[in-house]
């Protein structure tokens, strides 16, 4: 008789065949190298990271098959056969009609807020995205949060803290008007507010509003997989469907997308637009030939697109997505098993320190996130990332440093990547830490960039 084994576990769907080496460091190294990073771990150099939690951003391991793809690279200047393997696999996979190659996601960023925004214009979104607002910004528009409350709070449970709050979207429009909001940009597992699911109810009530208002509903599907996976888990009548599936709903709900394949779609390196609209689909690929390079390879190599072919289908793979969601959940249960004051619930791509329950004997001036990812490496040399005051930049009317709400230090979690074991490494030096933390002082910025400071701010030892 055939057994079906109940899946309890999230044990990895894939073995290992090729590993890369790490140096271990000592503490001292360590304290030279964060200082020399001016306490900035974006200027840290890789080879003295133990283990990377910077961002999931390209940094996922490829696997074999996407690994044979990139020989199979056609890198022909126009027509690349990887074009059309890359573009039926969005088609497929997404359901969006039309797409277009970028090199990254902000480069497909770039091209729908300069196509769609005009000065003046109001652009609302479920919480902010720092390279997103940016391009809004640039071009002239200004970003709405109109996410749900209960996402700028770290300790409500809510599950998808990722909803817009319908409500608050309908006043903004009526007192904008609706001439004024060239689209919705609504993002699917949202990264700052910690990887938080939105709910097809949420999607839906926005198809309904932006049909209403005659108003596009462009998304960042960056972490779209991700975000189906809980809606799978936790909304009522999605258990029976397959993650591809919940991810092709998603998709149907909106006009367009803008993608970082680089997260979701396990690559290296890529990006794209999507759009249903043939005019607006036209524009971008007149635009995509100023900044990208033309239309069936924008900025990409023939054999990333390949790979993004094949990464996409193996991205949506229910066992896939369980083991990648199921390793982010272990680490966030060993964290909160020790007490240690996390996002709740956990998200999908990574881990979120609360910095301002974890040091709240500092100010947020004195940048208590920034501070506490250099503790974390100088303990164990595990990189994080500072999702705070420090990336939320400054007003750009006022100069005056935006306050977040959320104070967050980022344990992303690479794809496919790192093992138990190391999960257990991180929560480990996450503790020390935490015994530590009445000694530790804040840092003063001693220098600042003019655009998304964080990449590359450099702070001082208070
Ligand atoms: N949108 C979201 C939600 C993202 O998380 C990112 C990148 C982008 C757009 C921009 O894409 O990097 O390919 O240009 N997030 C990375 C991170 C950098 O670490 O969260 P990109």
């Amino acid at each position: 008789m055939k057994r079906d084994r109940v899946k309890h576990s999230w044990a990895e769907p894939y073995k290992i065949k090729m590993v890369e080496l790490l140096k271990m460091t000592t503490q001292e190294e360590r304290e030279n190298a964060i200082k020399e990073a001016g306490y900035n771990t974006f200027l840290l150099r890789s080879k003295d990271v133990y283990i990377d939690l910077l961002t999931d951003s390209g940094t996922s391991a490829m696997s074999d098959k996407q690994w044979s793809g990139m020989m199979l690279g056609d890198e022909a200047y126009a027509g690349s056969e990887n074009f059309y393997h890359f573009e039926e696999a969005v088609k497929e996979y997404y359901g969006y009609k039309y797409v277009i190659p970028t090199h990254q996601g902000r480069g497909a960023e770039n091209i729908i807020s300069r196509m769609l925004i005009k000065p003046g214009d109001i652009i609302p979104g479920n919480m902010y995205f720092t390279t997103t607002r940016l391009h809004q910004e640039l071009a002239g528009g200004k970003f709405a949060d109109v996410i749900i409350d209960e996402a700028h709070d770290p300790e409500n449970e809510f599950p998808f803290k990722g909803n817009v709050n319908i409500q608050k979207l309908e006043n903004l429009i009526k007192n904008t008007g609706a001439g004024r909001i060239p689209y919705l940009a609504i993002a699917t597992a949202v990264n700052m507010a910690g990887g938080q699911p939105i709910s097809m109810e949420n999607l839906k009530e926005l198809r309904y509003v932006a049909d209403k208002y005659n108003i596009r509903i462009i998304h960042d599907m960056t972490r779209v997989a991700e975000n189906a996976f809980f809606i799978q888990q936790k909304e009522s009548g999605y258990s029976d469907k397959s993650v591809s599936e919940i991810v092709k709903e998603i998709c149907s709900l909106t006009d367009g997308a803008t993608m970082s394949a680089k997260k979701d779609a396990l690559v290296n390196i890529g990006g794209f637009i999507a759009l249903n609209d043939y005019d607006l689909y036209e524009e971008a690929r007149n635009l995509v030939v100023v900044y990208e390079g033309l239309h069936t390879y924008g900025g990409l190599a023939g054999r990333d697109m390949e790979a993004i072919a094949l990464g996409i289908a193996e991205s949506v793979n229910d066992d896939h997505i369980r083991a990648r969601i199921g390793q982010v959940e272990f680490l966030g249960d060993l964290l909160i098993h020790a007490g240690i004051p996390v996002v709740k619930p956990i998200g999908g791509h990574g881990v979120f320190l609360n910095a301002k329950k974890f040091l709240p004997h500092l100010e947020q001036t004195v940048f208590p996130a920034q501070t506490l990812a250099a503790e974390i490496y100088i303990d164990s040399g595990v990189r994080s990332m500072e999702r705070g005051i420090v990336s939320a930049g400054r007003n750009k009317e006022t100069g005056e440093h935006n306050f977040p709400n959320l104070e967050l230090v980022r344990l992303t979690i690479p794809r496919r990547v790192y093992t138990q074991a190391h999960m257990e490494v991180i929560a480990e030096s996450i503790e020390s830490v935490y015994a530590g933390r009445e000694s530790i002082k804040g840092l003063k910025m001693v220098y600042e960039p003019k655009y998304l400071r964080f990449f590359q701010a450099r702070f001082e030892k208070l």
